[in-house]
């Protein structure tokens, strides 16, 4: 029994615990009911009379011992803990966390939103995939128009009448069915085009196109509006130029060039040295495209514009190919840091 006791003691001298789990486990199998310690507390009553003293005073050793040595253990580990929280240093800087940049056509979409909402312009939008009607049809372009060669574009070969819309023309037509005029609007959105991939052109492009109508809509509101525009985007400096044109759903037609904004006008070679550069369409919306709308040709009139915006960010950043847009290339994106 002695010998029992003294190899015990040694034991639990020399026990070591890796965490406080641990710990929980030594004291059950020390000193739970059926643990080490407390059994020899049964084999008590065996020990004869003369040596109960000794081992009496023994046991109790050992007990005392062993829940030192669990409280011991089990108090290193809750001091580990508060050591951790004492040192712990909340005002150290974080690692640099880089966020990212906005697409550079996100950042001049939002550019033409924000010059238009100026003038009281409103945004709308509507689906990529449309039917016949409102991207061709409501828009004049009856079903043999020669100017549906222009806009060639993706159909569903069981459902001609079902394709990706090639502008977003088809928006304007939604509202003007939709809403009563005055409607002055303007239609952000992703357009598609059966075109072969170039540095400037992408079967994938996007349009801002705009719509005016309200009682005495005159080209001049047009052309004052457009005008606008420019001086925003392309700075104070900027002149207009109008060439006639042809659409479908705007007589009379025009196309507007602005000032070339990298050499002022005086000739370079993204202006081809002609001291302009082609923005956009536009025109006094026909009354065709008002009637097949339900809307009154004989009191209303109105104006549309489109234009592309990888056209207007390609002048305004001097990007030479349009391709860059859609290829995601983080060295081309992350120049435009710091551009909302
Ligand atoms: N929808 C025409 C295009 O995509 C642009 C345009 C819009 C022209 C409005 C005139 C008026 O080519």
């Amino acid at each position: 029994m002695i010998e029992r006791i003294n190899s015990l003691v040694a034991e639990i001298d020399s026990i070591k615990a890796g965490s406080l789990e641990e710990v929980e486990q030594l004291k059950l199998k020390y000193l739970s009911k059926k643990g080490l310690v407390s059994v020899m507390f049964d084999d008590f009553k065996l020990v004869p009379a003369e040596m109960k003293r000794e081992v009496g005073q023994m046991l109790n050793d050992l007990k005392n011992k062993a829940q030192q040595k669990i409280e011991e253990l089990k108090s290193g580990f809750e001091q580990k803990k508060s050591d951790i929280s004492a040192n712990l240093d909340l005002t150290r800087p974080t690692d640099n966390i880089r966020s990212g940049t906005r697409h550079p056509l996100s950042i001049i979409r939002n550019q033409i939103i924000d010059i238009f909402s100026r003038i009281g312009f409103t945004v709308a939008e509507g689906p990529e995939i449309e039917d016949d009607w409102h991207n061709f049809s409501a828009l004049n372009f009856t079903a043999d128009h020669p100017a549906r060669d222009m806009q060639d574009t993706f159909f569903i070969a069981t459902n001609p009448d079902i394709l990706l819309r090639t502008h977003t023309s088809s928006v304007q037509i939604r509202t003007m069915e939709n809403t009563k005029p005055p409607i002055r609007m303007i239609f952000p959105g992703r357009v598609f085009r059966n075109e072969a991939i170039s540095a400037r052109a992408h079967c994938i492009f996007h349009q801002v196109e705009g719509l005016y109508i309200d009682k005495h809509v005159s080209f001049a509101d047009l052309k004052q509006t457009l005008m606008y525009f420019a001086k925003e985007m392309f700075g104070e400096n900027t002149k207009i130029r109008l060439r006639p044109s042809y659409f479908p759903f705007t007589e009379p037609s025009g196309e507007m060039d602005v000032s070339c904004n990298i050499c002022g006008g005086v000739g370079c070679n993204i202006c081809k040295y002609t001291g302009w550069v082609e923005i956009l369409g536009c025109g006094m919306v026909d009354p065709n495209a008002l009637e097949n709308c339900g809307i009154d040709s004989q009191t209303y009139t109105g104006f549309a514009f489109g234009m592309g915006i990888e056209r207007i960010t390609m002048l305004k950043y001097q990007i030479k190919d349009l391709r860059l847009f859609f290829e995601n290339d983080v060295r081309f994106l992350q120049q435009f840091t710091g551009a909302f």
